[in-house]
């Protein structure tokens, strides 16, 4: 098998993941990486392209305001350069928790998601009752200078209830394991960027 040294920074998310579940690096994303992802995201939501996000899937999805108020517009590579370098560093990424932790991590589904100021996500877990192809959630934060005032922090409940809050500031990039860790979003007095995406093991 032909396996490259794990680089650094992709070395500690995966240490992570396998101490204590879950990660957080502030500076996943380049500066101007998240400026020009942060630059399509608006462009895509002036144009109406980011639809009102729905819960559950196929016969189940509905749209739930008092549940969840993001709007989204799903990634497809080769869309956008900006979107295809987020993708290679995110690929990156998946082969190392797949060299490491075995998790047979076989693709990535990620969304835009823009919240309106007051939009939130009620607490949830990243997992469909009815599919559980869904193994490990990353979430990049596209807002730069966020203010701790302006709310919008991914609420994190750790174990016995522990909670652990995360500012959406650009760069920061959160990784879990999608059916272990309960979490929220709360709302925000600004618009709250992001790209919100799911590794996925075969069905
Ligand atoms: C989600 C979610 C967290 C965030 O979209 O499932 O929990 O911080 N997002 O945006
Ligand atoms: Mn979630």
């Amino acid at each position: 098998m032909n396996t490259l040294p794990i680089a650094p920074l992709f070395a500690r998310i995966v240490d992570d993941l396998a101490t204590h579940g879950w990660s957080q690096q502030t500076i996943f994303i380049p500066t101007d990486l998240t400026t020009e992802l942060a630059k399509e995201c608006h462009k895509r939501a002036q144009c109406g392209e980011l639809e009102p996000a729905a819960i559950g899937r196929g016969e189940a999805k509905i749209v739930h305001e008092n549940i969840r108020g993001d709007h989204i517009q799903w990634l497809e590579a080769g869309d956008h350069h900006a979107v295809d370098r987020y993708l290679a560093l995110i690929e990156q990424l998946r082969v190392a928790i797949n060299q490491t932790l075995f998790l047979g991590l076989e693709d990535f589904e990620s969304h835009f998601a823009l919240y309106p100021p007051g939009a939130f996500y009620a607490k949830h877990l990243d997992r469909f009752r009815d599919d559980d192809r869904r193994v490990v959630s990353c979430v990049a934060y596209l807002n730069e200078q966020w203010l701790p005032g302006q709310g919008g922090e991914l609420r994190m409940y750790l174990e016995d209830e522990r909670i652990y809050d995360v500012a959406p500031q650009a760069g920061t990039l959160m990784v879990f394991m999608s059916a272990q860790w309960p979490h929220e979003v709360l709302p925000a007095t600004r618009d709250r960027l992001s790209i919100t995406g799911w590794f996925r093991r075969r069905a």
